[in-house]
């Protein structure tokens, strides 16, 4: 079975915020472990690049919709290769693969029925791309998102009949699994009990978009489009792409990850399209919180807005997927501060984990000839203990994507290393002869345990996981099967080591 989880596609009408790299960020992390664990993994992002609110920061930049496009498109997926994101599909919805599996999907929905003309009259919210609830019925309604006034749109377009779907709705959302967390699952069956309205599915004073077969004038609104990205991405590349393409080779996907805000589309709309069109509804949606910087909400106007290429350039990209991957809850808001994510860096990775490595490197290099020590009693200790328990919950953790537990069991494991160090003092024993089968064995489990925590930390800094364990001398690793290879007692006896650097500075905070 093929597991397929995804990023939301991203509005280009700017580049990547400190929250869409949040969101891939955790994509890939359970994709790069998910690969760990032997499934075979489609990870897709992309951008949605359709839509008013699209052709109006073009306009706005004085550049064609397709020019902006093409440059918003572009840094998206360079800024993905510079956060080491191991995407397999990066889909444009303005891209012609893309365009043919949304003019086939139209019409399966017509097939069945489900596509019909009449009025849409309502306030409209550009930076959402949806229509709104007035309550108050006032000329200025904002948008409670975006704090921006809405439009008042009145249109004759095509209708999806969302009604009919109702009781497949409510069905779909009483499976605990569907939606996570349960805050959010509440939301939505809240949502649905109210009855579920028909929604337009076209505009008519809108170029940039798809146009509707059928109705020329007419354009695809863009969420109807844009879902389908996540479908078309699967056969796009291949010469044969299609929508029956796309399904054999593995829809639905297992896993949408996305922001709360779009929650709805991803957990009411879009299953009731797929099953319109026969097709199965995705297995998992997660609705992850916001970030918030020193508490407050980041935007333009506020002046607070944390720039990811700054972050990325001023300490390296594993630092920042630390800190959002450990210390950020999947589910809540989070919060970015800087002299905690400072604070966190130096003593996570720099001295809880670094400073372990390098300082029992530096102990095994002295005394035994820059090599892991021999010693005649691998499986007997308290540290063998420690490891299982935080190997099984880590994998209990991540399998439920609970990703900061599992970075924090990662950590609570080595803080338990160094007190094991600390307790032992092999640099005390080791000045008299007769304890020097205790210092083997202690030094062993030590630098044991460091590989077992660069193994564990892979999917989470694949790269500081490489570092660890060249120092171990276990260059091969890309080789071994990586559950396998989280058995205590295999790194080699007598193993050359590697000289001991520290794998990562210290931050300052300025
Ligand atoms: N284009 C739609 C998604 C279509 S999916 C078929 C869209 N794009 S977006 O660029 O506006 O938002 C992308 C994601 O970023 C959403 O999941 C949204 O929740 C998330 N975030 C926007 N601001 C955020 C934070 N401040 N923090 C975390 N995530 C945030 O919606």
């Amino acid at each position: 079975m093929t597991f397929i989880i995804t990023t939301p596609l991203y509005y280009v009408n700017d580049k990547p915020h400190l929250g869409s790299v949040y969101t891939t960020i955790i994509c890939d992390s359970i994709a790069r472990y998910k690969r760990l664990r032997g499934e075979k993994v489609i990870f897709i992002t992309g951008v949605d690049e359709h839509g008013l609110k699209i052709q109006r920061t073009a306009l706005n930049n004085g550049v064609s919709p397709k020019e902006h496009c093409d440059t918003i498109s572009d840094i998206f997926k360079n800024n993905w290769l510079e956060w080491n994101i191991s995407f397999n599909k990066f889909i444009r919805t303005t891209s012609q693969e893309h365009e043919k599996v949304v003019h086939e999907f139209y019409e399966k929905v017509k097939a069945s029925n489900d596509i019909y003309m009449g009025e849409q009259k309502g306030w409209y919210c550009v930076g959402c791309e949806e229509f709104k609830d007035n309550p108050d019925n006032s000329p200025s309604y904002k948008c409670p998102i975006h704090k921006k006034n809405l439009e008042w749109k009145n249109e004759t377009n095509l209708f999806f009949r969302l009604s009919k779907y109702q009781a497949a709705i409510e069905e779909l959302i009483q499976d605990q699994e569907f939606i996570e967390p349960k805050e959010r699952r509440n939301e939505i069956i809240n949502f649905v009990s109210k009855g579920l309205k028909d929604f337009s599915i076209s505009r008519t004073n809108l170029d940039w978009g798809i146009r509707v077969p059928d109705h020329l004038n007419h354009t695809f609104y863009v969420w109807f489009d844009a879902l389908l990205g996540y479908v078309s991405a699967i056969s796009s590349g291949d010469s044969n792409y299609s929508l029956d393409l796309s399904i054999k080779s593995g829809w639905p996907a297992s896993l949408h990850i996305i922001g709360k805000d779009i929650l709805r589309f991803h957990a009411i709309y879009w299953p009731a399209m797929l099953i319109s069109a026969g097709m199965k509804p995705p297995k998992k949606i997660f609705g992850h919180g916001f970030l918030t910087r020193e508490g407050q909400k980041m935007g333009k106007s506020l002046g607070n807005i944390l720039d990811p290429e700054i972050l990325l350039n001023k300490y390296g990209q594993e630092s920042v997927r630390w800190y959002l991957l450990k210390d950020i809850s999947l589910g809540s808001d989070g919060d970015f501060q800087d002299r905690r994510f400072v604070d966190i860096i130096n003593n996570d990775l720099a001295n809880t984990i670094g400073n372990l490595l390098n300082r029992t490197i530096s102990m095994s290099c002295k005394w035994f000839n820059n090599q892991t020590p021999s010693i005649s009693e691998k499986n007997n200790n308290e540290i063998i203990t420690l490891a299982n328990n935080s190997i099984k919950n880590y994998l209990n953790y991540f399998d439920n994507y609970k990703i900061d537990k599992a970075t924090n069991e990662i950590l609570n494991f080595a803080i338990n290393v160094n007190l094991y160090l600390n307790k032992k003092e092999p640099w005390s024993l080791i000045k008299d002869d007769n304890n020097i089968n205790d210092v083997k064995l202690i030094i062993y489990n030590v630098l044991e345990a460091t590989r077992i925590i660069g193994i564990l930390i892979k999917p989470i800094l694949p790269e500081f996981s490489n570092k660890i364990l060249a120092q171990l001398g276990e260059n091969d690793i890309a080789n071994k099967n990586w559950e396998e290879s989280l058995k205590w007692g295999l790194l080699p006896e007598s193993n050359k080591l590697q000289k001991p650097i520290p794998i990562i500075n210290k931050l300052d905070y300025e």
